[in-house]
């Protein structure tokens, strides 16, 4: 039996955080003085994170992503995710990344059997990207967006974060870098998870992109492209994609697909609320396959409904880089 929640979503995309670190400190996703890091002994092994992923696909989960944090700082990533491929029945193994270490470890994803890429680029002017991300790694990023390029990876998505008065002005040029090299864009609403008093609000995409949208002569492009929330639209010669990610101003919880594993083992049923099952201590009291399977189910049954960060965004006290986007 398939997983299926209380309210007939069925759950076939499990997202796993391999680390809440990261080499960046990205406004709506920690505070840049953040120390509250997971200890190394409470950090999810390879095997235990094989594991409940193997319980996930035998329960139906199709999709995988490994997230963080930045994923690329957790050591020996591509032996993960070549453990992960071998699981029997999943389809869909894919990585979001803030590409600051990907022309280093590109090719290695790609041959542990990674076939998509997700990679944060809020902009293209280098002293933005370094006043939202704390450091002056747009070069890198772009760097790593060759490489994997090169590595064979497709599609990969570039998911902006668009904020006004940031980069809100920028995105029809992020658009036209994206058409032109074949990356697919994402704009994305900001999301208030934690307080890291760095997020000054949101803008609804709509109105950023309906200009644009008109000006390009986009249609709606019908086919799925990946497991995620995001609806896109597309150039009619099919060459341009640009996909919306709309949680603030038009969320998509009655077709939520999802839940997340984060580093030290808890398992959050919904990205908007604090609901949540840790893993950890019970495998690590010896919980058998069968008993784990149940465990998971239950975790299913206490999925909520849908977040609430309009109407109470000071709800959840985590970062985003705690439950891994
Ligand atoms: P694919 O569609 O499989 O490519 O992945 P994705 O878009 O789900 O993954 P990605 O990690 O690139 O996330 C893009 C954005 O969507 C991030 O801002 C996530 O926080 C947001 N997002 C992903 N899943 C959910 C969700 O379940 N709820 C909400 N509110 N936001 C989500
Ligand atoms: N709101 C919306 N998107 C966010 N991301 C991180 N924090 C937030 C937030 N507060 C996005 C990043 C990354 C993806 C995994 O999540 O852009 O690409
Ligand atoms: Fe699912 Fe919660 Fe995201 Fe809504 S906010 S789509 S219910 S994880």
């Amino acid at each position: 039996m398939p997983l299926i929640d209380r309210f007939g979503r069925t759950i076939d995309y499990l997202r796993v955080s391999v680390t809440d670190r990261c080499d960046l400190r990205c406004g709506y996703c920690m505070p840049r003085d953040f120390k509250g890091f997971e200890e190394p002994a409470d950090w999810l092994s390879f095997e235990e994170i094989e594991r409940i992923v193997g319980a996930f696909v035998r329960l139906g989960t199709r999709h995988v992503r490994l997230t963080g944090g930045e994923p690329l700082t957790r050591r020996n990533l591509p032996e993960l995710a070549n453990r992960i491929c071998a699981l029997d029945g999943l389809d869909d193994l894919s990585v979001s990344t803030n590409g600051t270490m990907l022309a280093r470890h590109a090719s290695a994803l790609k041959q542990a059997g990674v076939r998509r890429l997700n990679v944060s680029l809020d902009s293209l002017a280098g002293d933005c990207v370094e006043s939202i991300t704390g450091r002056d790694c747009l070069a890198d990023v772009l760097q790593g967006l060759e490489v994997a390029r090169a590595a064979g990876f497709t599609p990969i998505k570039i998911n902006m974060v668009v904020m006004p008065d940031v980069n809100a002005h920028q995105v029809r040029e992020m658009v036209d870098f994206c058409f032109e090299r074949g990356f697919v864009l994402r704009l994305i609403e900001t999301m208030p998870v934690g307080q890291t008093g760095r997020v000054s609000g949101w803008l609804p995409i709509e109105s950023v992109l309906q200009p644009i949208r008109q000006e390009l002569d986009l249609v709606p492009e019908i086919r799925p492209l990946g497991g995620g929330p995001a609806r896109y639209w597309r150039t009619r010669d099919g060459k341009g994609q640009v996909g919306v990610i709309t949680p603030m101003s038009q969320h998509f919880c009655e077709t939520c697909n999802r839940v997340r594993l984060s580093v030290d083992g808890t398992l959050y049923l919904c990205l908007g609320q604090e609901d949540k099952v840790c893993l950890r201590t019970a495998l690590r009291q010896g919980m058998d396959d069968h008993q784990l399977v149940t465990l998971i189910r239950s975790a299913i049954d206490r999925k909520p409904e849908r977040h609430e960060f309009s109407q109470r965004p000071e709800k959840i006290v985590r970062f985003m880089s705690q439950t891994g986007g």
